[in-house]
């Protein structure tokens, strides 16, 4: 299927976990793709598996909460492909699990630079040429700026920032033809959610799932889906939307997850082929 074709998209965190399967959905799918990731990340290794599979990529290794690189993202995208039609805002942290009172403040501080001052910075950089071409942006929310999650409070902040941020763009930037909205995830199975990579311990690991109707975690291609079909012209109507893909953990109440049998529990397999799904950083970096 060629749901993107003729599209230049740009993937911010684009390397790994949820990135890695937008980036390779949409190359895929038709999309230019501009794979943004930290120079850390494993940028690289995705542009040769898209190009493995003829898709169309190049990558940008950069920290884009530096304006410059921010700026210089759009100015790749531009300078190679004549344009832009999609902006994806995933690049995000998740640098410490605590409760607040003892949650430092340098994981505070590495939250709203990677969560909120990249996004601030990609979307005013692209809204020009998204202009010109009646583009889009789809942003990561998440089930935790919707709810309340304890000791990642100031993460689930980010998140809800995240949401009001889209509305008002989509709301403000209706006039030039661009639509805006979020995707907000439920647990996905990337770094994230493992207690081996990340900080929460076993007990919270396992609430996660318990909490989930559908009784396991996401798959990053799930979540890449949902990206698809607000970043493709069958979304046409929606805009200002956070789009919750989470599994039903938003409208649950209880353990309701350990009702369901492991048969129906499993992860679909999906077709693409991530190699990067648990590569992300779980700490200040
Ligand atoms: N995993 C989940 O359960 C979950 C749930 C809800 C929402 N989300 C959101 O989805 C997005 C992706 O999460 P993930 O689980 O795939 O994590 P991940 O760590 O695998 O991916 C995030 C990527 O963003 C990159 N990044 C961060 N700051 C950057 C910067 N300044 N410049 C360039 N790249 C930067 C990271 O290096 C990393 O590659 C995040 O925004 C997250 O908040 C995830």
């Amino acid at each position: 299927m060629n749901r993107l074709e003729k599209k230049v998209a740009i993937v911010t965190g684009g390397a790994t976990g949820i990135g890695e399967a937008i980036s390779k959905l949409f190359a895929r799918e038709g999309a230019k793709v501009l794979v943004v990731g930290m120079p850390q990340d494993p940028v690289k290794d995705v542009i040769n598996e898209i190009k493995k599979e003829k898709g169309v990529a190049i990558g940008y290794s950069a920290d884009i909460s530096s304006e410059d690189d921010a700026k210089g993202a759009v100015e790749a995208a531009v300078k190679n492909w004549g344009r832009l039609d999609i902006l994806i805002n995933n690049a995000g942290v998740y640098p410490e699990v605590n409760s607040l009172e003892s949650y430092s403040v340098e994981a505070f501080d590495n939250l709203l630079k990677n969560n909120i001052r990249t996004a601030f910075l990609m979307t005013k950089y692209a809204l020009p040429e998204l202009k010109k071409t009646r583009g889009c942006i789809v942003s990561a929310g998440s089930e935790a700026g919707k709810i309340g999650l304890a000791n990642v409070t100031p993460y689930g902040g980010t998140k809800g920032f995240m949401h009001a941020f889209m509305k008002g763009v989509a709301v403000e930037q209706a006039k030039n033809g661009i639509r805006a909205n979020c995707v907000a995830p439920g647990p996905i199975d990337t770094a994230w959610t493992h207690k081996e990579t990340s900080g929460i311990n076993k007990t919270m690991e396992k609430q996660l799932i318990q909490a989930t109707p559908l009784g396991r975690r996401g798959t990053p291609e799930e979540i890449a889906n949902v990206y698809l079909f607000l970043a493709s012209d069958e979304a046409s109507y929606v805009t200002g939307a956070v789009y919750s893909a989470d599994g039903g953990v938003t409208v649950a109440k209880g353990a309701v997850g350990g009702d369901i049998p492991s048969k129906l529990a499993k992860e679909p397999k999906g077709k693409l082929d991530l190699k990067h799904q648990q590569d992300g950083a779980t700490s200040v970096r």
